[in-house]
C-alpha cells in the first residue's frame, strides 16, 4: 500500500470511528450496514486494514452513499457546507478524484466518472440540506421554513436542527436545483416540479404561492427503492396478489393501477415493472422521471412544461407519440393525467400491450371515469360508447392502492374489466382487502380473493402460461 492511499485509509478510519461514537446506536448500526454494503466495514478497533476489505458486488449507489458520507465530513470538518461557491465546489471535486482513484471501489471506469460528478452536483447545489441527502435511510425532506425542516425516516416524520440562513438561503439552494434542469422558477411561475441528479424528485414554491415563504418538498429515490419482498413484509398486499399481479404483468396484461395523492401508486409501479423481462425493450414516459428500473433497455423519458419564454413544452402525449415510434416492447406511463390517454388507449388496442401505468382516482371505477374523461380532452370527437369501448379493451386489470388511516398502504382490490354491458363497463373483483375495524391506530383486516376465477385464466391457458387456481380461493380471516 502506497503511503498516501495509508494516510488517507487511516484518517477515514478516524473519522469513521468519530462519527460512530457521535450516532446514536441505530443509526450506527444503519450506517454500518451501508458500509458493508458499499465493502468497507467502519473501523472500531483502530485497525485501518479493515477498511480495505474487497467489496464482492458493485453496487454502485451503496459505494456512493459511503463516499457521499466520508466527503461530508470531510468538508463540514473544513466549514464548508455553509460558505458558497468556488471553494466548496474544488474540494468537492478534489475529494471525489482523490477518493475514486485510491479507493478499491468496485465500478468500472464510466461508474467512476458518474459517481464523481454526481458527488460533486449533489454536494455543492444542496448547501445545509447534504446531510440529509447523505442519509440513505430519509425518503422525505421538507423545507418548510429556514428554521423549519423536517424528513421522514421509516415512515415517521421528525423535524431536524439543520437551518437554513433565511428565505435568500432558500431560494438560492432551488433555483441551482431548477438550473440544472433546466427550469426557471420565479416570481412569475412561484412552483416548479424538479429533480435531482439520483431520481428524487423535487417540489420547489416560491411566494406568492406559499404564503409565507419558499420551501422545498423532496421525495427520494434511489437508496431505497421499495421492491416486492418490502411490500409483502409491510403489508401491502398478499403474496397471492403479488404472484397474480407478476404473472399478469409477463403475460403483457395492460394494467392501472390508480390511487389518491401518495398512496402508493409509483412505487407499486416500479414493484410490477420488476417483472418485465430483460429482454424487453421500456420506454417510460414520466412527469419527472422517478422511476428506477433494473432493467439494461430502458428509455427514459419526461415532459417539460413551456420556459419562460412561452415554449418549448413537451407533453405526456407527444412522448407517448414519439415512444410509438421508438419500437418499444413495453410503455411504461407514470401518471395518466391528460390527452395522452387517447394516444394510451390506441396504442394498446393495436397491439403493444403489456402497459402499465397510473391515474389518480378514489376507487378502480372512479379511475375508469377519470380515463374517460382525460380522453375527451384529447379533443377528438368520440361518443361516450365509442370511448368506453377502447378503455374496456384496452384495460385488462386495474389495481387500486389506497393508504388506510393506520398509514399503512394497501392494496384495496383488484378488478378485471370484462367488457361493456350497454353503456356500463363491466368489471369484476378478483382481490380484496377486507377491513375488519380498528385495534387502536391499526386497521385490522385480511388480503382475500373473492373466488372469481378471472377470464384471463382461460386465455392465458391457450397460450400455455398456466395459473395455479389455488390463488383464486377465497381465504377466511385467519384471527378470531
Ligand atoms: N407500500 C408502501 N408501504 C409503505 N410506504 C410506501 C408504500 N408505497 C409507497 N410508500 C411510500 O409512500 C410515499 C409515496 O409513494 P408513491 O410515490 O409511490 O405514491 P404515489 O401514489 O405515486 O404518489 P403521488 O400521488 O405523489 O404520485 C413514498 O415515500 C414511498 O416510499
Ligand atoms: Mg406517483
Amino acid at each position: 500500500m502506497s503511503d498516501g492511499r495509508d494516510e488517507l485509509a487511516q484518517r477515514a478510519a478516524a473519522i469513521d470511528r468519530r462519527r460512530l461514537s457521535r450516532l446514536t446506536p441505530d443509526a450506527a448500526a444503519r450506517l454500518r450496514t451501508v458500509a458493508a454494503r458499499a465493502g468497507r466495514a467502519p473501523v472500531e478497533d483502530g485497525d485501518a486494514s479493515a477498511r480495505t476489505a474487497k467489496p464482492g458486488r458493485a453496487d454502485y449507489l451503496a459505494v456512493k452513499a459511503g463516499l457521499q458520507e466520508r466527503l461530508l465530513d470531510e468538508i463540514g470538518e473544513r466549514g464548508l457546507l455553509d460558505t458558497e461557491g468556488v471553494d466548496v465546489a474544488a474540494a468537492v471535486q478534489e475529494f471525489a478524484a482523490r477518493a475514486l482513484a485510491s479507493e478499491e471501489v468496485a465500478l468500472n471506469e464510466a461508474e467512476r466518472v458518474r459517481l464523481a460528478e454526481e458527488l460533486t452536483d449533489e454536494t455543492i447545489g444542496m448547501g445545509p440540506l447534504a446531510p440529509l441527502l447523505a442519509d440513505p435511510a430519509v425518503s422525505d425532506i421538507l423545507v418548510n421554513a429556514p428554521d423549519q425542516i423536517y424528513v421522514e425516516r421509516f415512515g415517521r416524520l421528525e423535524r431536524t436542527d439543520v437551518r437554513f440562513r433565511d428565505a435568500d438561503h432558500i431560494v438560492r439552494v432551488i433555483e441551482r436545483i431548477a438550473a440544472r434542469v433546466g427550469r426557471r422558477i420565479d416570481a412569475s411561475s412561484p412552483m416548479a416540479d424538479l429533480r435531482l441528479p439520483d431520481g428524487s424528485r423535487v417540489n420547489a414554491t416560491l411566494p406568492p404561492a406559499t404564503i409565507d415563504g419558499p420551501t422545498i418538498s423532496i421525495r427520494r429515490f434511489g437508496r431505497r427503492r421499495l421492491r416486492r419482498d418490502d411490500l409483502l413484509g409491510i403489508g401491502t398486499l398478499s403474496p397471492e396478489m403479488l404472484e397474480f399481479l407478476v404473472i399478469a404483468v409477463r403475460a403483457r396484461k395492460n394494467i392501472l393501477i390508480s390511487g389518491g395523492t401518495g398512496a402508493g401508486k409509483s412505487t407499486l409501479l416500479g414493484v410490477l415493472a420488476e417483472a418485465i423481462p430483460d429482454t424487453e425493450r421500456i420506454v417510460t414516459i414520466e412527469d419527472t422521471a422517478e422511476l428506477s428500473l433494473d432493467q439494461d433497455h430502458v428509455v427514459r423519458m419526461e415532459t417539460r412544461p413551456v420556459n419562460i419564454e412561452g415554449r418549448g413544452r413537451i407533453t405526456a402525449r407527444d412522448l407517448l407519440i414519439n415512444a410509438l415510434r421508438m419500437r418499444p416492447d413495453r410503455i411504461i406511463v407514470g401518471e395518466v393525467r391528460g390527452a395522452e390517454a387517447l394516444e394510451m388507449l390506441q396504442a394498446m388496442n393495436t397491439g403493444h400491450d403489456g402497459g402499465i401505468g397510473t391515474i389518480h382516482a378514489n376507487s378502480t371505477r372512479d379511475g375508469m371515469a377519470r380515463l374517460e374523461t382525460m380522453v375527451l380532452l384529447a379533443g377528438v370527437d368520440l361518443p361516450s360508447r365509442a370511448v368506453r369501448e377502447q378503455i374496456v379493451s384496452a384495460i385488462n386489470l386495474l389495481v387500486h392502492v389506497r393508504r388506510y388511516d393506520d398509514g399503512v398502504r394497501r392494496i384495496e382490490s383488484i378488478a378485471e374489466i370484462t367488457g361493456l354491458e350497454g353503456l356500463t363497463p363491466q368489471m369484476q373483483e378478483l382481490f380484496l382487502f377486507k377491513r375488519r375495524g380498528r385495534q387502536g391506530r391499526r386497521v385490522m383486516g385480511h388480503f382475500t380473493a373473492t373466488g372469481v376465477i378471472p377470464r384471463m385464466v382461460d386465455e392465458l391457458r391457450d397460450e400455455g402460461v398456466q395459473i395455479p387456481a389455488a390463488l383464486f380461493k377465497k381465504t377466511e380471516d385467519a384471527e378470531p
